[in-house]
């Protein structure tokens, strides 16, 4: 025998004791779901998103209406835009008529107590497919501002409870809480996407929108992947400027950046698991490689683990129903 006196199994041995002192833990209120909508009408499915489809407006309350049931209260829409609608300035995109305002209404009308988040940012509105309004080969801040701070308030008119500026423009959670603000829409919260990366992991979200840049990349706007201590200093410029939360994304190849940011805010953090990565796990449980179920749930948690108070996940209705049984 070795004369071992500290012996760290002894907590691991049952069930019952592992459960009692697990330090994290899943929940379906911890989820956002992503939704893909579109003006046409029935559902499409999405090839690099198997399981994900872009719905109608009949499909999309019979989606909100199941992952209500399942303990899900929060969704976030981003819209697949038709192209005789994309133009420079993207001004679709504050269209009052337009898809993602009257999903909104439609959806905070039959689920008031469902939170509706809504993405602000012109890529899926832009015919250069860009954040931002292009000019010669360069995405304009300030002018861009002006514009997102047009698509927050029309979200906010509509009724939306969260507006998740995606875009990474400098300066626009300010601008758009004095928009907000200026309106009356004091109660109108912004989800900053605070560190977000140029990554590659967001592939198969531009497919699903057909949203993909028509020229270039958006390294001038999204972070570097290969810095963190940045994401601080974005993060410092969102708590100033009046962010209600903050986000990091992609979620699991930064949890590093989830933890640096999770220690030097008191402000609840979120974290996406894009598209990429969700292609990723379906891909390979799709071939019998991985348990979807054991890797999916085992994301979550080290996302969880790392800092985040909220994920945004297309895992969120399957992940909900595997945590009930
Ligand atoms: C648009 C936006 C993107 C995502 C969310 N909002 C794509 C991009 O920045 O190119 C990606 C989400 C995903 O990949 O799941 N600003």
């Amino acid at each position: 025998m070795l004369d071992l006196p500290y012996r760290p199994r002894r907590n691991r041995k049952s069930p019952a004791i592992r459960a009692a002192i697990a330090e994290t833990w899943l929940a379906p209120q911890h989820f956002i779901l992503p939704l893909f909508v579109h003006a046409g009408t029935g559902i499409e499915p999405i090839g690099s998103m198997p399981g994900c489809f872009r719905l109608d407006r009949a499909a999309l309350l019979q989606e909100v209406a199941g992952a209500w049931a399942e303990g899900i209260r929060a969704v976030i829409l981003f819209p697949k835009i038709d192209e005789a609608l994309k133009t420079s300035d993207g001004r679709e995109c504050f269209n009052p008529k337009g898809l993602v305002p009257t999903l909104i209404a439609e959806l905070k009308r039959q689920w008031p107590e469902l939170i509706v988040l809504s993405d602000v940012a012109l890529d899926p509105y832009n015919s250069d497919g860009h954040d931002g309004i292009v000019q010669d080969g360069k995405i304009l801040n300030d002018e861009t501002v002006e514009v997102l701070c047009q698509q927050a308030l029309c979200h906010a008119r509509a009724g939306v409870d969260i507006v998740a500026p995606s875009d990474m423009m400098d300066g626009r959670v300010a601008a758009i809480r004095d928009a907000l603000d200026s309106e009356g829409f004091t109660g109108v919260s912004i989800l900053s996407y605070t560190a977000k990366y140029a990554s590659a992991f967001y592939g198969p979200f531009r497919d699903a929108l057909d949203s993909a840049p028509k020229f270039g990349d958006k390294k001038t706007y999204q972070m570097d992947p290969a810095n963190a201590r940045e994401s601080l200093r974005e993060l410092a410029l969102d708590e100033g400027e009046g962010a209600d939360m903050v986000m990091v994304k992609p979620a699991g190849p930064y949890l590093d950046v989830i933890r640096l940011v999770r220690e030097n805010t008191t402000l609840p953090v979120a974290a996406y698991q894009v598209s990429g990565e969700y292609a990723m796990i379906k891909a390979a449980a799709q071939n019998g490689w991985i348990d979807e179920k054991r890797v999916v749930l085992e994301s979550l948690l080290a996302i969880r683990r790392a800092g985040a108070d909220l994920i945004l996940t297309y895992y969120a209705r399957p992940a909900a129903r595997w945590l009930q049984a």
